[in-house]
């Protein structure tokens, strides 16, 4: 894996191991066929509230984003009650997804592991590596589904506040990336090919590891007919996190974190109980 287009276009492209291009696919069919059950049998698979965020749920419950959008959340740490829960759902294709997202989760450590070793050598970030293999348990796989209501702007600009993200499937175009050039760009997601970006931790600890600023449009095919797509988030102990008591990452300026200095960008943090590095 060659990162140095982390220091141009500011992610780095990966071509899918074969086993986990697999994974992916059938994870994709199965999160397709969980979101054509019923409403009621899918919220037999959650978490339960906004704390425990993890399973079954639709981000925006109220307001005039409601019902745009359905997601699912797994880590390595809930997945056995993801299971046990799956068991009350009638369909059995349930079961299946849950399944699937065993191996999904396997399938994605080579090539984490692979990322985390490149940049911890060329970034000289002390154990980083370690660290963030050793919160597997923590990285979260989401799905989403958007229903495809008409919405010309699917995800608003942004950038992750995990560690970093690898972006594994897309079923439509419309993802797009905020370069150097502070242009919009489309990102290359297919089958064959995905991409790894840092996020809000990474810069945290280089500040040239910019997290990458992102959205997702609609384009024809996706206004109406809605959109597939599956992400990792893969975080691990930082002793710090995004201060969200007094920051909103939705309303700081597009590509605020493009040009700022280590301190300035460090002004957003605050410590966690985590703080053991
Ligand atoms: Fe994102």
């Amino acid at each position: 894996m060659n990162i140095d287009s982390l220091k141009t276009e500011g992610f780095v492209r990966f071509n899918y191991p074969k086993s986990l291009r697999w994974d992916v696919a059938i994870a994709i069919d199965a999160w397709r066929a969980f979101c054509a059950l019923d409403e009621k049998e899918k919220r037999k698979i959650s978490g339960g509230d906004r704390i425990n965020d993890f399973g079954y749920m639709h981000r925006n419950d109220s307001g005039p984003t409601a019902d745009k959008k359905e997601i699912f959340h797994v880590t390595g740490e809930h997945i056995k009650e993801l299971m046990q829960k799956a068991r009350y759902v009638h369909d059995q294709s349930s079961i299946s997804f849950i399944l699937a997202l065993y191996e999904l989760l396997e399938g994605l450590f080579p090539v984490v592991k692979e990322f985390a070793i490149n940049v911890e050598e060329q970034y000289k970030i002390p154990r980083l590596a370690a660290r963030v293999l050793g919160s597997k348990d923590t990285w979260t796989i989401r799905f989403v589904h958007y229903y495809g209501v008409g919405e010309p702007v699917l995800a608003k600009p942004h950038t992750d506040r995990g560690g970093f993200t690898i972006h594994m499937y897309e079923s439509h175009p419309g993802g797009q990336y905020l370069g150097r050039d502070r242009a919009w760009h489309d990102w290359p997601i297919n089958h064959k090919e995905s991409i790894l970006f840092p996020s809000a931790g990474l810069q945290f600890l280089r500040n040239e590891l910019k997290a990458l600023c992102h959205r997702v449009i609609s384009l024809d095919d996706t206004l109406h007919g809605g959109r597939y797509s599956m992400v990792g988030f893969i975080d691990f102990p930082l002793g710090h996190r995004f201060d969200d008591t007094r920051f909103r990452m939705q309303d700081l300026p597009v590509g605020f974190n493009y040009d700022i200095s280590p301190e300035d960008y460090r002004k957003y943090f605050v410590p966690t109980a985590l703080a053991t590095v």
